[in-house]
């Protein structure tokens, strides 16, 4: 891969949008802060602003977060600018050009709904400074592989392939990365991690909140394309993967690729939906709605280190806490030594990837001091602390101003994830109703029965 240039202007489409309240302008302050991000950014959306109503709108959703830093915001606003327009018409993007001035490697964040991608790229395409230009396009990437195709289509009609940064926050997130350090750096894994040792693995991504406001957009998604898809298959991915030869760029992909690659396509006996009661009543939420809010599901991997090792996944809204955790269950014991009552569950280790912790536990059984040979689960802790260093988002725009790629998604990895998923997203499979703050529909245990059923996050908030 040749060296990419480092980026000299952030174009921001949807810049008066939901991602970009939330997410976008944290991230953008928290880099001015660290002094790790000097360049123009310029919001480009429909509304009919100045660069005056940009600043106080990013000013206002930073307040509202908790997150205004005065100081790193007043040197943001100072390069934040403003294009209104609509993204069909050229001037938008002769607008555009002018206020890129000198810029010669623009990075175009398309923070936008994928189907508005097409007319922006196009309009990109007549910009002079897209040759050294790159571009960040937003999850989910198309509703299906036949749509992802087409993105990807027009976006190599524009920009190379390792111009395009096809982002998931889930591969900026400390807690996710920890995943393949843990496992690369260190040697006692490797042997036990494999079909041998392990039982089965299950990860949890549980939110204690609803749809709130996002109604118009969930209804078109659902849990499946909005982070099973994405973040879970991310998260396989990297619990799955073989190591990779280096740090850095493809070789990191590929080996993701490859797991991705060993998943077969979703059958609908190994998915259970769920939908939870009162969703149907939410804001921009049809009456009818068979849009799921709760997916469980069971992944099959052909690989000599997988093969017969279920993963399992549940993702859903209003659950009873917001957490997300990974727990990979090791074999039993061979044979019984101790009389004492067998419990449940083996050793185990487990990864709290969210949402302000990061854990590492390994789970252990230990003697009980007494005089009978009984024991006790206990979990030694290879790290337990609170969050620190950079968001997501912080992480990831970072390196794409520097043009590394490798913790963005590829063409063939983002279509190969659409594949696994690909049957089971026509709506067919049946939808259970479940109680918000519950686990989700009862139909979703039968899933793990024969595991053990499945394991409540340690750590809940
Ligand atoms: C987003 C989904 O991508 O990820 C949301 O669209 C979800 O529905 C969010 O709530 C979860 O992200 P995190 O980082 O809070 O786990």
């Amino acid at each position: 891969m040749t060296a990419q240039p480092r980026s000299d202007a952030l174009v921001l489409f949807g810049a008066t949008g939901d991602l970009a309240n939330k997410m976008l302008y944290p991230a953008l302050q928290a880099l001015v802060k660290r002094e790790h991000f000097d360049m123009p950014v310029i919001g480009v959306s429909r509304s009919e602003w100045s660069d005056q109503q940009l600043r106080e709108r990013a000013h206002d959703s930073l307040q509202r977060n908790h997150s205004l830093d005065r100081a790193a915001f007043e040197k943001l606003a100072g390069r934040l600018h403003y294009v209104s327009g609509d993204y069909q018409d050229p001037a938008t993007f002769d607008k555009l050009q002018k206020a890129l001035g000198a810029a010669k490697h623009p990075l175009y964040y398309l923070a936008i709904p994928p189907s508005t991608f097409p007319e922006v790229v196009k309009g990109l395409g007549t910009i002079k400074a897209t040759r050294g230009a790159r571009v960040v396009a937003e999850k989910p990437f198309g509703r299906d592989l036949a749509t992802a195709r087409d993105l990807n289509r027009v976006l190599h009609g524009v920009f190379e392939e390792d111009s395009i940064l096809r982002i998931d926050h889930y591969l900026g997130k400390e807690t996710v990365l920890n995943l393949p350090y843990f496992r690369f750096a260190n040697s006692f894994i490797e042997p036990i991690w494999n079909r041998n040792q392990i039982r089965s693995v299950q990860i949890t991504m549980a939110e204690e909140f609803g749809i709130g406001s996002r109604g118009e957009l969930y209804e078109s998604l659902g849990a499946i394309r909005d982070v099973v898809q994405n973040h879970m298959l991310q998260v396989v991915a990297m619990l799955a993967m073989e190591p990779p030869q280096g740090e850095h760029g493809e070789a990191f992909r590929d080996e993701k690729i490859k797991v991705f690659k060993s998943i077969r396509p979703l059958v609908p006996e190994d998915v259970v939906r769920g939908q939870y009661q009162g969703y149907r009543k939410e804001q921009d939420v049809a009456k009818d709605s068979d849009t799921e809010t709760y997916a469980a599901l069971r992944l099959r991997l052909d690989s000599w280190r997988w093969a017969g090792v279920p993963f399992f996944i549940r993702a859903g809204k209003r659950l009873p806490a917001t957490a997300t955790e990974v727990m990979v269950e090791l074999k039993r014991p061979p044979q019984k030594v101790f009389a004492e009552r067998r419990p449940q569950h083996a050793n185990h280790v487990r990864f709290q990837l969210g949402p302000d912790r990061i854990a590492i536990g390994i789970g252990v059984r230990t003697k009980r001091p007494g005089p009978e040979m009984v024991g006790e689960d206990v979990e030694l802790f290879a790290c337990d602390r609170e969050h620190q260093g950079l968001s997501a988002y912080e992480r990831l725009i970072n390196d794409a101003v520097h043009g590394d790629v490798s913790q963005f998604d590829r063409e063939d990895g983002v279509e190969e994830a659409w594949r696994i998923v690909e049957p089971v997203l026509d709506g067919k499979t049946p939808l259970h109703e479940y109680a918000p703050g519950s686990w989700g529909p009862s139909q979703a245990d039968a899933l793990t029965a024969r595991y053990g059923g499945w394991h409540a996050p340690r750590v809940q908030s």
